[in-house]
């Protein structure tokens, strides 16, 4: 049975006005993982067919959830960082990405947990999860995030001062730090 993007949109919705916690959230995961399965959905948003980079594709008016489509050309390393007062999801459509989770110690960051996306795998980091992504060329991913993210408050980690500094997010190219 098709699973498109207004199903995930509307179980999200009805998932994060009833419980905007880490449990919702990984409900939110599991769907996510759920949509990555639905061909129809697939060949319009992360796709060869696809526009090239990053796009939103749904806001929700409702409870702020954002869902991003990424069709990536280039390989890319981020460096470690957070999404502010927001979480995220992230879907591998296509390729995969290697995420590391950091833990904050008394003189910088240490890696606390690897793992790797590949087609079909969400994984979520919540409020505040320190973490970076690595991805091939020709990846294709989904992204949903608590909050509208252009203007938020994040952390990114400055390997030169080796400590985690806020910025202020402008608009897409907030996006593409991943
Ligand atoms: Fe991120």
């Amino acid at each position: 049975m098709a699973y498109l993007l207004a199903d995930f949109c509307s179980d999200a919705r009805e998932i994060l006005s009833a419980d905007d916690s880490a449990r919702g959230r990984e409900a939110v995961r599991a769907r996510l993982e759920q949509l990555l399965t639905d061909d129809a959905f697939c060949a319009e948003y992360v796709s060869d067919d696809a526009p090239r980079g990053m796009r939103q594709i749904y806001e929700d008016e409702a409870t702020g959830f954002c869902v991003l489509a990424y069709n990536m050309t280039e390989p890319r390393k981020s460096p470690p960082h957070d999404h502010g007062r927001s979480w995220a999801v992230y879907g591998q459509a296509v390729g995969y990405t290697d995420m590391t989770v950091w833990k904050e110690t008394g003189c910088g960051l240490e890696p606390e947990r690897e793992f790797r996306l590949n087609a079909g795998d969400a994984g979520l980091f919540d409020v505040r999860d320190i973490h970076s992504i690595e991805y091939g060329a020709g990846a294709r991913f989904v992204r949903v995030t608590g909050v509208e993210m252009s203007g938020e408050a994040r952390r990114v980690f400055d390997p030169e001062a080796g400590t985690l500094r806020e910025i202020e997010s402008v608009g897409a190219g907030s996006a593409r730090s991943g």
